[in-house]
């Protein structure tokens, strides 16, 4: 199998399916993948001949993502179809209610994982965040993953500065309590963004709180693939794992980045950070264009990518301290 490579010496092996834009909640921080909102998304067919294509150069991992994902009524159906294609892993990032209604159909389908994106457990501030009273409905969905078989199963938490950061310790505790895997995510945006006055509110770096897990944990690792340090602790004779995702300004997070996405408009995007690079496939799918075709957009693609973290920052930074400091 041959892998398709970018410039920078990064092979693609993993690609993130956008299925819709619509969600059941409004996380305020949403970067929804990059994208915006858009009412028209693609068929499972179409999905399918996207999947199909990239699996001819050497992906073979998809992650589902929305919106929220399993809104789609035909979502059974487009795990089933990626089955054919893919022989790794197939996962779905989601919101968690509808879990306890199509868990079960989802793994029967082919799908081997779930992260369920679980912001806040205290009620108030779960309705804060998501905007939805819904936090019971979540707790349900991870125990209906569990019963589904799913595993391991990650709970997402991005850390928000003063609103769930003082959570972290009762979110470790829910890992090993519900078996499931935390992932500490680093609230994320756009060079553009990073002066916000939302960014500025919430974000928080999580170096000290890494430092603060690392020195509880009984062991740690790194996570080959992503590069993603995780620890190992015990609480109350139960084991927890917590997982950290730090891509701000991260150039170890974008030189280990093997990912390449489709919008739910049917474009291949390059980068969950830029929306000026894309590639059109959808209509050379709708077209009936050979594979051929339908490979050269692909690879076209794979070449876009670039580090969206590197060096370069650095540089700019320094340069405008210089030019401080002369002035
Ligand atoms: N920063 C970090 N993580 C985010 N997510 C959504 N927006 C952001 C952001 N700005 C999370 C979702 C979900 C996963 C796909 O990314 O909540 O858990």
């Amino acid at each position: 199998m041959v892998l398709a490579t970018d410039n920078y010496g990064r092979p693609v092996r993993s690609m993130r399916v956008q299925v819709n834009t619509t969600c059941n909640f409004r996380c305020f921080f949403c970067h929804m993948e990059g994208t915006g909102t858009h009412s028209e998304y693609l068929s499972a067919d179409e999905i399918e001949k996207v999947i199909e294509t990239a699996s001819r150069w050497g992906v073979n991992k998809i992650k589902f993502t929305g919106g929220e994902p399993t809104i789609r009524r035909d979502i059974v159906d487009i795990v089933r179809r990626t089955r054919k294609h893919i022989s790794g892993n197939i996962s779905m990032t989601t919101n968690g209610i509808m879990l306890p209604k199509i868990a079960k159909d989802l793994k029967a389908a082919g799908l081997d994982r779930v992260n369920i994106s679980l912001h806040s457990i205290e009620k108030e501030k779960f309705e804060f965040i998501t905007g939805v009273d819904g936090i019971d409905q979540v707790v349900e969905g991870i125990r209906a993953a569990h019963e589904a078989g799913f595993s391991p199963i990650k709970v997402n938490f991005v850390v928000l500065k003063n609103l769930n950061e003082s959570q972290i310790p009762r979110m470790i505790k829910l890992s090993a309590e519900e078996n499931v895997i935390l992932q500490l995510i680093e609230f994320e945006t756009t060079r553009e963004m990073e002066s916000s006055e939302e960014f500025q509110k919430y974000h928080i770096s999580l170096e000290r709180i890494e430092e603060e897990i690392s020195a509880k944990s009984f062991r740690s690792e790194f996570n080959d693939l992503h590069h993603r340090p995780k620890y190992h602790l015990m609480i109350d004779g139960k084991e927890a794992e917590v997982e950290f995702v730090k891509p701000m300004r991260n150039y170890d997070f974008c030189n280990n980045c093997t990912r390449i996405r489709l919008t739910s408009t049917g474009m291949l995007k390059p980068c969950l950070m830029r929306s000026d690079n894309y590639r059109n496939i959808i209509s050379g799918i709708r077209n009936g264009d050979r594979n051929e075709d339908l490979d050269r957009i692909f690879l076209a693609s794979v070449k876009d990518r670039e580090p969206y973290w590197k060096k370069e920052d650095e540089l700019e930074n320094n340069s405008e301290i210089f030019w401080v400091s002369e002035g």
